[in-house]
């Protein structure tokens, strides 16, 4: 956990940025992406490319009274409370009943008493204790009810037994909004099932960048089509605006995230930085949020990222201007998973800037929540954070409970459909989780009219994707990443295999499972269906757009070598470099992530049972195929010519395109130099600056030869040249970090061959008082440390040392030397006079080291 953290706050560092154009010296970020006065409306300031919209849920005089009435009675103590957002892992009830709390959350794969397996019976139960301690004013104060918020981001997918829709990119493939609706009111409906009332979904990003770990939580790269799909899936979830039973009932409230341009980031970088001009932010970023509003969004969460250097957990303009005042959002922000301490300034524990910027409720979902609390009371008391700003958070907060019913619903057993298991896995919820997967599949080949198949024949179905329900899932399916799952924890789903299973044997035909592709007797057409490995945010970063599946490819090539048709089943999160597969293939079909019925995948691939098409493929491309592995964008007016198949693209039946032989030239460059790499040679090389993140958790990128934060300072020395070195000291008053970070991805591994290290000269002058890290970065939760104390603590003062550690160890310790982000940081919490010379990547061989960095 505390690794976790710690890898969390360097990711804030990273993420920042602050490399954006930045030519100030020693500029903490607060360049934001404030509109230029030209283009704005001079009486707000907010720039004339935002539209001015209204929420399709009006205000309502008696809501706003009753609020009055309510925001008259509470103490600061309990409005505090009202903003923060705990997790059921680090709070309990009688936690929500003494300090007031508004919200509580499940993250993705908490469940009631850690139980993966709980019942709806437990989740209503847990759901009942958590609103009974809300509404218990037995120590004084106002009853208000909680609410409890889950991702339930294609389908309760925390739930067991839940209907798991496609993730998102297979939705945008269909390309039917009304199917949004559909597939919002069903998971809207199995959520109520367990007495929650609130889903952070949908996810509204417009993914440029495919290497991002979230892109298949993006419906497309096409703003248009997430503008479209916002607004239906959101009606779905909480029902028509002017409904009686709007935001109750089957309804629940809904969340577009992640406010704004979370697919916008460079390098596809997770939590990273969107490096765009604020036309662009409109035009590509923010359609989504439109049609959301305008179909009544009650909640909004801020993303974990930033625009042009600015978090968006304290973006004023964007959250306050922008969203609030000139797009009307009268619901609340929420913040995203502690993200509010990587604002700069902040800390997990302290953050009145996020609030004065705009956001309404903190997620503070680890145990550090009771401080956030303390410091928030204390900066709401002496008007740090103003009280009409806290009064205005708290009043839209309690607007969206009184929207939604529940001064007067009861404890979450006694609404209705509570506990209604049947509503779990419903045949008519997965009926159109099926329809989805028929219509969200994308046919890229086809030759020579493989497909449709008929029933009655002898079929082989290979391939580690056949009959793996975790794998067709994807992430955020029971557990956080989609991993450790098996078949049985998806009771009433149906896998690839089992869907054509059933078709093929009902017509006399046989269909066997052979993961590996061995058979006895030859079959007459082979299924393999292969991908991805299921993955989430921060883990599914990857560094270019290579399929890495030796395996798969040799298993096609196999059963092609034996005279059988291939049909390639392809289970992914996003478009990848495939040629050599799809070479390996006579017809090949992009089928994403399915979710729970594999069995509409037989739907479309085979004739029905008279030899007729059964159903066509009706999927089209909304992300742009790659034409190679390299790590470019792709996207309709941008590089277009580099994608094999274009955004739109899609064969049907009635096709009859035969695809030649694709370019097996991945176009990634097999480097096996181990020509020293320079870091740092009196300057930091592109694409790294220095940066700092100083003991008040503020960001700099250091460009002038003086930089004095607080508690380190970095200075600019001479070795043996003028400058070519940086003296680093700390004071000892807190935790705090110096280091080469980047925007963008280096691949290291070509040194690992070559004894490659982390090489540097190191001169101590003052030895440190408390531990030491030398670390290398990879994104979130991405990264090694190795212990430097000792080799400082036992250096000759004012020596030179070159010193080393080996990559091989920095791999092994959770390094992935393929995308490194900051080759070199140190981190301490306690006094130390250190200056570096001459950072870089080398053999270690070659470069007459002094000293090893042990690993362990
Ligand atoms: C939670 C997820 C969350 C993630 C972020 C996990 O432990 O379960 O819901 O998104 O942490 O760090
Ligand atoms: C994710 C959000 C999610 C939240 C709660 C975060 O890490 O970015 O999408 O809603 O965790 O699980």
């Amino acid at each position: 956990m505390k690794k976790r953290i710690l890898l969390g706050i360097i990711s804030g560092l990273i993420a920042g940025g602050g490399l954006a154009g930045c030519s100030e010296q020693n500029s903490t970020q607060k360049m934001a992406g404030a509109p230029s006065s030209s283009s704005s409306d001079s009486s707000t300031g907010v720039s004339a490319h935002w539209p001015q919209l209204t929420s399709g849920i009006a205000r309502d005089p008696a809501v706003e009274a009753r609020i009055d009435t309510l925001l008259a009675k509470m103490s600061i103590e309990e409005k505090v409370g009202q903003m923060i957002q705990v997790e059921i892992r680090s709070a309990t009830p009688e936690d929500v009943k003494q300090y007031h709390i508004g919200s509580i959350l499940n993250g993705g794969g908490s469940f009631p008493n850690n139980n993966k397996h709980a019942s709806v019976a437990e989740w209503v139960a847990l759901a009942d204790a958590y609103y009974h301690a809300s509404v218990d004013t037995s120590d004084g104060g106002v009853a208000i009810p909680m609410i409890w918020g889950t991702d339930a981001v294609h389908g309760h997918n925390n739930v067991i037994g839940a209907t798991l829709f496609p993730h998102n990119i297979a939705l945008g493939a269909a390309h039917n909004p009304e199917l949004m609706r559909k597939i919002g009111a069903a998971t809207a409906a199995e959520v109520r099932a367990t007495g929650i009332d609130w889903v952070f979904a949908p996810t509204l990003a417009v993914v440029r960048d495919d290497r991002w770990g979230r892109t298949y939580e993006s419906y497309s790269e096409d703003p248009e089509l997430v503008r479209a799909y916002g607004g239906e899936m959101v009606g779905g979830m909480q029902g028509n605006p002017d409904a009686e039973d709007l935001l109750q009932a089957k309804h629940v409230i809904a969340t577009a995230k992640h406010y704004l341009a979370d697919g916008g980031t460079l390098n596809g970088i997770d939590r990273g930085d969107a490096v765009i001009s604020e036309e662009e932010l409109v035009r590509l970023h923010a359609q989504g949020y439109f049609s959301a509003i305008e179909a009544g969004v009650q909640t909004v969460m801020a993303s974990f990222s930033s625009w042009n250097g600015e978090k968006m957990h304290g973006h004023k303009y964007l959250m306050t201007d922008v969203l609030k005042d000139r797009l009307g959002f009268d619901g609340f922000i929420v913040g995203d998973w502690a993200g509010h301490q990587f604002v700069n300034g902040c800390s997990n524990v302290s953050c009145p800037q996020s609030i004065n910027a705009g956001l309404d409720m903190f997620m503070a979902p680890d145990p550090s929540w009771k401080e956030l609390y303390k410091n928030t009371v204390a900066q709401a008391k002496s008007g740090e954070i103003p009280a009409e700003r806290l009064d205005d958070a708290v009043r839209r907060i309690l607007r969206v409970k009184i929207r939604a019913g529940l001064f007067e619903a009861g404890a979450p057993s006694e609404r209705a459909f509570a506990a209604d298991e049947s509503l779990i896995g419903a045949p008519e919820h997965r009926a159109v989780a099926r329809q989805a997967v028929r219509e969200s599949l994308v046919l890229l080949k086809n030759n020579g009219n493989l497909l449709p198949l008929v029933r009655n024949q002898r079929v082989l179905v290979a391939g580690d994707g056949a009959d793996n329900i975790g794998k067709q899932a994807g992430g955020w399916s029971i557990t956080w990443q989609g991993t450790g799952n098996q078949n049985s924890d998806f009771p009433g789903a149906t896998s690839v295999y089992g869907g054509i299973a059933e078709v093929v044997e009902a017509a006399g035909g046989t269909a066997e499972l052979s993961v590996d592709g061995s058979f006895e007797q030859k079959p007459d057409v082979a299924i393999v269906v292969f991908g991805e490995d299921p993955y989430a945010e921060m883990q599914g970063d990857v560094s270019n757009l290579d399929y890495k599946g030796d395996a798969d490819l040799a298993l096609l090539q196999k059963l092609r070598a034996q005279d059988i048709p291939v049909v390639a089943l392809f289970i992914t999160g996003r478009p990848l470099w495939v040629n050599p597969e799809i070479n390996a293939s006579d017809a090949f079909v992009a089928i994403w992530q399915p979710g729970s019925e594999g069995a509409g995948v037989a739907d479309v691939i085979f004739r029905n049972a008279e030899g007729e098409v059964n159903h066509d493929f009706k999927g089209k491309l909304t992300f742009s195929w790659p034409n190679d592995a390299q790590p470019t964008v792709r996207n309709p007016g941008e590089n277009e010519a580099l994608a094999q198949f274009n955004f739109g693209y899609g064969l049907t039946y009635g096709d009859t395109v035969e695809i030649a032989a694709l370019s097996e030239q991945s176009g990634l460059k097999v480097s096996d130099s181990a020509e020293a790499l320079a870091v740092f040679n009196g300057r930091a090389l592109d694409p790294w600056s220095f940066q700092v993140m100083d003991t008040a958790n503020n960001l700099s990128t250091i460009s002038s030869s003086v930089a004095k934060l607080s508690g380190i300072s970095v200075q600019s020395v001479d070795r043996k040249v003028q400058e070519d070195s940086r003296r680093l000291r700390w004071s000892g008053e807190g935790s705090a970090m110096v280091g080469l970070f980047a925007n963008s991805r280096t691949d290291l591994t070509s040194y690992l061959g070559k004894q490659g290290a982390l090489v540097f000269d190191v001169k101590v002058d003052a030895a440190p008082s408390a531990a030491v890290s030398l670390g290398m970065n990879c994104g979130t939760d991405c990264g090694a440390e190795q212990s430097i104390t000792e080799l400082l603590k036992g250096a000759t003062p004012g020596e030179w040392k070159t010193v080393a550690v080996d990559l091989q160890c920095l791999a092994e310790a959770g390094a992935k030397l393929d995308m490194v982000l900051s080759p070199f940081y140190v981190r301490t919490a306690g006094a130390l006079d250190m200056t570096v010379h001459n950072i870089h990547i080398a053999s270690k061989a070659e470069s007459g080291v002094d000293a090893d960095i042990h690993c362990g």
